[in-house]
């Protein structure tokens, strides 16, 4: 197979232009057929004319002539040399087995009912076209099927039009105002139920609301419904952002290869993340709906009256909209907790990517296949990126940014240069030096060091150094925000300072260089440096505190990043200490200043949520960062020995809390156990609690097996419990489990978290339970919600897919070629479970090397999972 890559050096603006697009579905039983009229419009004339496309073509038309042209299968491509010179009309038509389409891409069916999934590439599944995001068309969708199979037929834009026709059919018409690309192009077909509701915007338009599920799934739409218009009204009043169509829709749907998809007026979801009760969805299930239902919808202006050149700019859309929504959730509540579990999940997932074989610049430079940069690093990164120009410019010369990028560039495509243009025009400020965030992948380091002259002056030095990717050696510096403030080293108050002429509490310093001083003027007194506060760069950030000084930081600082961070570092330096008495045979360090903090922790005044987080000790993938040789299993056990002795040491606290947290939550509304984040936050404490608590005495599981049998009317406690017991030997935790499946049997979201539990269990016989779960009646290897539970959970349980003999290697490997055959996407999500490879002591770096090598050999691979096994390899 010879692999073709992409470059964006290429880049070349499209020689035709689609000005017009009318699209005409004729849905029968086991087909559709396609017929797709393009007015096209010569920007080069003279060359020929190449479109995007795979589908079964039946005919071609050029202003109603056939004629000939190439196909080149391997490509995807059709070509025809011989086109008019002006304006012309092309007709294709295509015929497509919806049924037999298991890539979910394109148009396929799921429970009987059609949909399509567009970006990045797959409209060419439905017809030829110039399927790339700078051809901006309007469209209009004719929509022909039975009318008992297929009562709702929905497409973008406003309805213009519907009736009957002969044999039990039925049209509809729809036609988008606004020029878009054709990944945003939805289409979707069958039986729904419609909830309905509505939002008059600002200028006091009325805009229809509809959410389509399964009828039995009404009752939990209300709460995507109210966090749809908490996102319209936020986007008004932060962001002077006002939808723009009559109608907003969104339709929910069980086989879904990602979280949800932003197409014009049509929002099509991920089930997960739009339905939701107390008794099926657990508090962070309602924070994640909140966020991606706020996600897509603000990609209405970021990405589709905004939208990308090309797919190398992936991140001006995704970056800036998952920062959107990272602002949007902190707002409604609990900024601070929220900052730190997007810190966490940046360090558990996106810091590995970018220390490993398939690191890339936020804007990647090159790809084999497109759908394999939907990345960490794309999007989390991606928003860190935007957050730094929100940090070095504020909230008003951000806004003056944004009002400026949306005054250029409505209804254009075009790249992250641009956004960064008009960031720095709109502040007449240079950001030259900040596009390197966009060319430069890897994390960052900063070493920092600092003095107290005789002066009285602070002095900061910092050095900046990025470490070698695979794609490029030598790293330049970059601009980026350091957030510092000085805590008196014997009180803990935060001290002021002199800088750049004022008198401060706080300061951002802007590094730019390899290596830079910083003087804190008339500091005149022994301090603590609370440093990166609010973790105000994407980096990893070395200074030498002693133990004492991160205590300081964990009980003073008034930053919440910090002090949670000064808890990490603590946590950290105890898991390597662990670690090291293991592999030298030696006892345990009994870790007395580590056990302070923690007590201080448990007993702190501070809101459950945070104290829940404060709590947390790193996961082993956060332990191992950055280092080489890694034994994972060691590390596994370093970090289980640490938490055994928390949970033994503060056996009795932990059980105070574990009943003041119940007593909280109850105090908050009694029975009525409705997410609301206050409570959210006791219940995550509890939880917490109750995990150390049978992990300090195992035999307790019999309080959890009674517990449950009355608590579990709120899934948040349900998951609590089920987790906590999950890790258990006995067969009390298998019968907790078996209830839980029996209860939730004809609930496809609740089995997705029974077969988490499965996948994650640290008990010795989890890789047979896992392989047993492969035949459970409710599982389905095609549904990407069901692999991920299962296999997903797998891939990331330490102890078993890091197990010894290699049997978790060899499962996840066979589970990758078996899902590559027919979802490619889904298959190059798990093999990167092994992008850990190369740091991997010799023994498991060779067994996992050898089944990368039975991946990589597979005859008829996909180009995604060989891609990203290719790059792992070299
Ligand atoms: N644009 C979508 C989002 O971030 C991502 C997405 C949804 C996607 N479905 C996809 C990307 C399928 C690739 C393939 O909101
Ligand atoms: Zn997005």
């Amino acid at each position: 197979m010879t692999k073709t890559v992409h470059y964006l050096k290429d880049y070349q603006a499209p020689a035709y232009e689609v000005c017009q697009t009318d699209l005409h579905f004729d849905i029968f039983d086991g087909h559709t057929l396609v017929r797709a009229r393009l007015v096209v419009n010569p920007k080069r004339a003279g060359e020929p004319l190449v479109l995007d496309g795979s589908a079964q073509l039946l005919s071609l038309k050029i202003d109603g002539e056939t004629v000939g042209f190439e196909l080149d299968p391997a490509n995807e491509k059709l070509t025809v040399r011989q086109v008019p010179s002006e304006s012309f009309v092309v007709e294709v038509e295509t015929r497509l087995l919806p049924s037999e389409n298991k890539s979910l891409m394109g148009l396929y069916e799921s429970g009987g009912n059609l949909f399509t999934q567009c970006e990045p590439e797959g409209f060419r599944k439905i017809t030829y076209y110039t399927d790339r995001p700078d051809v901006m068309s309007k469209f209009t969708t004719t929509i022909t099927a039975d009318k008992k199979r297929y009562p709702v037929l929905l497409s973008n834009g406003n309805k213009t039009g519907g009736g009957n026709l002969s044999d039990g059919r039925h049209w509809v018409k729809w036609a988008d105002p606004f020029a878009k690309p054709s990944y945003l192009f939805a289409l979707v077909a069958g039986g729904f139920a419609v909830t309905k509701d509505s939002f008059t915007t600002r200028s006091g338009r009325k805009v229809a609301v509809e959410f389509y599920t399964a009828e039995a799934d009404k009752p939990k739409v209300p709460f995507a419904i109210e966090s749809l218009k908490h996102a319209m009204k936020w986007d008004e009043t932060r962001f002077s952002l006002e939808y723009d169509l009559d109608m907003f829709m969104v339709v929910a749907v069980g086989d879904f290869n990602m979280g949800a998809m932003e197409n014009k007026g049509l929002n099509i979801f991920n089930t997960k993340y739009v339905l939701a009760d107390s008794r099926t969805a657990t508090d962070a299930d309602f924070e994640g709906i909140e966020s991606v239902i706020g996600h897509e919808y603000f990609h209405n202006w970021t990405g589709n009256r905004v939208t990308c050149r090309d797919w190398f700019q992936l991140s001006l859309k995704e970056g800036l909209t998952v920062f959107r929504d990272q602002e949007f959730s902190g707002d409604r509540a609990g900024r601070e907790v929220r900052r730190i579990e997007n810190v966490r999940l940046l360090r558990q997932h996106q810091f590995p990517e970018d220390a490993g074989p398939t690191a890339h610049p936020v804007r990647p430079a090159s790809y084999e296949e497109m759908n394999n940069f939907y990345t960490m690093t794309v999007y989390e990164k991606g928003a860190e990126v935007v957050r730094m120009y929100h940090t070095l410019l504020g909230e008003e010369g951000f806004q003056k940014g944004m009002k400026l990028y949306f005054q250029r560039h409505d209804g254009q495509a075009v790249t992250c240069d641009d956004f960064r243009a008009a960031m720095a025009d709109a502040n007449e400020t240079n950001l030259d030096r900040f596009a390197l965030w966009y060319s430069q992948a890897g994390t960052p380091v900063l070493d920092v060091s600092g003095r107290l002259k005789d002066n009285g002056d602070y002095v900061l030095t910092v050095r900046q150094s990025i470490p070698a990717t695979p794609d490029m050696a030598e790293k330049q510096p970059m601009m980026m925000p350091l957030k510092v403030a000085l805590l008196d080293a014997e009180s803990g108050v935060q001290t002021a300072f002199g800088y750049q002429g004022g008198h401060v509490y706080e300061a951002v310093l802007v590094l730019e260089e390899a290596e830079q001083e910083f003087v804190l003027a008339g500091v005149g007194r022994s301090v603590v440096p609370s440093l990166l506060r609010g973790f105000s760069a994407p980096v990893h950030l070395n200074y030498p505190y002693r133990n004492e000084e991160l205590a300081l930081l964990l009980s003073h600082d008034t930053d919440a990043f910090a002090r949670w961070e000064a808890a990490q570092t603590l946590y950290r330096r105890a898991v390597a200490a662990n670690e090291y008495a293991l592999a030298q045979g030696l006892p345990l360090p009994g870790h007395g200043g580590l056990l302070a903090a923690v007590g201080y922790v448990l007993r702190a005044d501070v809101n459950p949520a945070f104290k829940t987080l404060l709590l947390q000790v790193p996961s082993e993938a956060e332990c191992w960062a950055d280092r080489n040789e890694i034994d994972p299993l060691r590390v596994h056990q370093a970090r289980e020995a640490l938490l055994d002795l928390i949970a033994r040491t503060y056996a009795d606290e932990i059980a105070g809390l574990l009943l003041n947290a119940q007593n909280q939550e109850e105090q908050g509304g009694g029975e009525v156990y409705e997410y609301d984040p206050d409570r959210a936050g006791w219940r995550a404490l509890r939880n917490a609690m109750r995990a150390l608590a049978l992990r300090a005495e195992p035999e307790t599981i019999d309080f959890i097996a009674l517990e449950y049998d009355k608590m579990a009317k709120n899934m948040t406690h349900e998951w609590g419990m089920l987790s906590a017991a999950n890790h258990h030997e006995s067969d009390k935790r298998n019968g907790l489990l078996a209830k839980f499946a029996a209860k939730f049997a004809d609930d496809a979201l609740v089995m997705d978290k029974y077969f988490t539990l499965v996948g994650s269990s640290r008990r010795s016989d989890t890789l047979q339970q896992v392989r047993t779960a492969l035949n459970h009646p409710k599982f389905s290897l095609e549904n990407p919600n069901k692999a991920r539970s299962l296999l997903g959970s797998f891939s990331r349980n330490v102890p078993h897919f890091h197990a010894e003999n290699g049997s978790g290697y060899a499962f996840i490997a066979e589970k990758v070629l078996e899902i590559d055959r027919f979802n490619p996407q889904v298959a190059a999500r798990l093999v990167q479970a092994f992008n850990i490879c190369n740091k991997l002591e010799p023994k498991r770096r060779a067994l996992m090397t050898a089944e990368l090598q039975r991946i990589a050999a597979q005859e008829g691979l996909s180009k995604d999972v060989g891609e990203i096994a290719g790059k792992i390899l070299a």
